[in-house]
């Protein structure tokens, strides 16, 4: 079966296409000849996941599913949220985002976060969502060079590292976008 994961993010490309069973062909949006960056508009990630998928059946017509995914710290009322890409403003980077929250939490005693991933799916046309938590907390500093986004400063509760410091199978093991997606797959198998 042919199916659309509706990202340009090749990191997150790679994550999902090892979890994947052979049998589900996966194709990108630049695979499909989606070259423009589908708007993340809504103000929660479970309706800017559902965006995507919603995109790619308007205009390609193809089976599809999409995530967003937020970091969410309990002393920041769960900022940066559905803002995590864009945390430190429209030219943010990942050190740029990671610079702000580190600033932010300089105080503060409770560095307590999770990552939420949420994962829409539309298989002809019926849509499912799936959730996917990994608890946590938010280092003093960077560690680590590999993964992306906010890795080098998240520290997983059943970890003694952050996700920058770990193999991409046992971020996948304990992390988010890993739960949400053998959610997805148990589905899909079903
Ligand atoms: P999105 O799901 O691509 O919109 O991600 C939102 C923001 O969260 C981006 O800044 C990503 O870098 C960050 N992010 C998403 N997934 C992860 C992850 O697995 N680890 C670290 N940061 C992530």
């Amino acid at each position: 079966m042919k199916l659309v994961f509706a990202t340009h993010n090749l990191n997150k490309f790679k994550e999902v296409q090892a979890l994947l069973p052979s049998s589900i062909e996966l194709l990108s949006l630049t695979d499909i000849g989606c070259n423009e960056d589908i708007p993340e508009t809504e103000e929660t990630i479970e309706g800017n996941a559902k965006l995507k998928v919603v995109h790619v059946r308007k205009q390609y017509n193809l089976n599809c599913f999409g995530d967003d995914t937020g970091l969410e710290v309990r002393s920041l009322n769960n900022e940066p949220g559905v803002y995590s890409a864009r945390y430190s403003g429209k030219d943010a980077t990942a050190n740029t985002n990671m610079d702000k929250l580190l600033d932010n939490l300089k105080d503060k005693e409770d560095r307590s976060a999770r990552f939420k991933t949420a994962i829409a799916l539309d298989i002809d046309g019926k849509e499912q969502l799936f959730i996917g938590l990994c608890e946590g907390s938010i280092t003093t500093e960077r560690s680590g060079s590999k993964g992306f986004g906010y890795d080098p400063i998240f520290l997983p509760n059943e970890a003694t590292v952050t996700f920058a410091e770990m193999s991409m199978g046992e971020k996948s093991r304990i992390g988010h976008r890993g739960k949400a997606m053998r959610k997805l797959i148990e589905y899909l198998n079903r």
